[in-house]
């Protein structure tokens, strides 16, 4: 193509490797594009912080997905995507037409997915801290599959599922006691931990207990042994528990599950020295362990149903900001947001890649520290190469696609950013900045404050 309509002197795309960035993110004279969306441009229409999403990204890396699941585990899989990743409606969209089904943890959760009109027979609603008003609204939604994690869960949801006068699937946490090499917040497999159940007098009970009660069809187990794993033999360790349990529980109980779900937690790069895991590396792990726990394991084996949140969505987004004041005798450099917008740098020290979205920029830069708009020490976001920073100029924070959205807050009493989706030079805006108003909408007015 001509290239006569760029500047002469415009600089040339820079080359770091693009692996935490999404495939479509390009850079020029005019600064970072996102799925053919100039982020400047977005800024500017839309204000900051904004929260910017590629759907063609996502979408590539489900397809890639499910080819590697047809792959490796010839027997049949379903993927759940982790809602609490990015809770969105649109996402929950996006994942269903693009074949996959929906873990949830929560009512919201799922509402949020109804919402977008995914079928409540395509959503899994897990969790250990279930009401029993969660349980009658799930129904209502049409759910008819529940995860299970702890004995006393178990005749509430056949009460409830006995009065909606239905039958649900039903399967078994099990907690698989593998030390996973990751944040310690993010080690759920460990034992010890607070989720699923360890094989032993529990998990028989809560076995025979499901199988006794009526309304409830016991069809699998589950396990979830973390989140950003890199390493394939934790998956391999996962599969080869899975195996060994659910050989066990064949021998003594004489049940079979058909269904296996092996959890997620397959990691990204968050930044250009970060390795990229693979996801047919991630389910030939799985297959293999489960193998190796079970090598006489009847045929054909159980459906495999994987959780993955992460690396589906966190390198699709990005999210961009203002700088709103330069403080060379603090070296630091404040922006619009932070810890209200990302809290993951304060909660497991995760680091993250950001830049000036323009190429003057950085270029001959010196290292500043990024820190967000709170009253909190801790708000700060890393640090970032510019040169010559200035009130107004943006920044683009990468690989903000998983756990920004979903764990953001208002603290400080801050508006929630605006989400814009992008994809192939289109955008739709999926939620707007909130208003002033929206951080009122439910305190009750002071009238109405009067103890009585
Ligand atoms: N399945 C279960 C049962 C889970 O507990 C989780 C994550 C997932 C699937 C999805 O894991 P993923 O594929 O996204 O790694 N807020 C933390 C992550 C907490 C993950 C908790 N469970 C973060 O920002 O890193």
């Amino acid at each position: 193509m001509e290239q006569t309509s760029m500047p002469v002197d415009a600089p040339p795309t820079r080359s770091m490797p693009a692996t935490f960035r999404p495939a479509s993110a390009t850079s020029g004279a005019a600064g970072w594009q996102v799925g053919g969306n100039p982020l400047a441009e977005l800024a500017e229409d839309l204000g900051t912080p904004v929260w910017v999403v590629d759907t063609g990204e996502i979408r590539s890396r489900l397809q890639r997905l499910v080819a590697a699941c047809s792959a490796h585990w010839p027997s049949g899989s379903r993927i759940l995507f982790a809602s609490k990743a990015h809770g969105h409606p649109a996402i929950a969209r996006l994942m269903a037409d693009g074949g996959a089904d929906l873990e949830t943890v929560s009512i919201g959760e799922v509402e949020a997915a109804v919402a977008a009109g995914v079928s409540g027979a395509r959503i899994v609603l897990q969790g250990h801290g279930r009401t029993p008003d969660d349980h009658v609204r799930a129904l209502a939604h049409g759910l008819r599959s529940f995860h299970v994690d702890a004995c006393d869960e178990i005749a509430p949801l056949a009460e409830a599922a006995a009065r909606a006068d239905v039958t649900i699937d039903v399967l078994v946490r099990v907690l698989p006691g593998i030390a996973a090499d990751t944040h310690p917040a993010l080690a759920t497999g460990v034992a010890g931990s607070k989720f699923g159940l360890p094989e032993g007098q529990e998990l028989d009970r809560a076995i025979s207990d499901i199988r006794r009660a009526g309304h409830l069809r016991l069809v699998g187990l589950q396990f979830h042994t973390g989140s950003q794993i890199h390493d394939s033999e934790t998956f391999r360790a996962t599969g080869a528990v899975a195996g060994r349990i659910a050989a066990d529980l064949y021998r003594r109980l004489g049940w079979l599950p058909a269904v296996l779900d092996l959890g997620g937690g397959l990691a990204v790069p968050y930044g250009p020295d970060d390795a990229e895991p693979e996801p047919e590396a991630w389910i030939a792990a799985l297959a293999e362990g489960f193998a190796e726990g079970w090598p006489d394991a009847p045929s054909p084996w159980p459906q495999l149903v994987v959780e993955p949140g992460r690396w589906l969505v966190a390198t699709a987004g990005c999210t961009v900001y203002t700088i709103l004041s330069v403080k060379p005798a603090n070296g630091c450099v404040v922006v619009d947001g932070g810890l209200a917008d990302n809290p993951r740098v304060a909660l497991y020290e995760a680091s993250y890649v950001h830049e000036g979205l323009l190429p003057r920029q950085s270029e001959g830069g010196r290292t500043w520290r990024l820190v967000g708009r709170t009253c909190e020490e801790g708000d700060e976001l890393g640090t970032v190469m510019l040169r010559d920073p200035r009130p107004g100029d943006r920044i683009v924070g990468w690989v903000a696609g998983a756990y920004h959205y979903s764990m953001a807050s208002r603290y400080n009493r801050l508006p929630r950013p605006a989400l814009v989706l992008v994809e192939d030079g289109r955008r739709a805006v999926a939620s707007r900045r909130e208003h002033p108003a929206d951080l009122l909408a439910a305190e009750v007015p002071s009238p109405e404050w009067s103890l009585r």
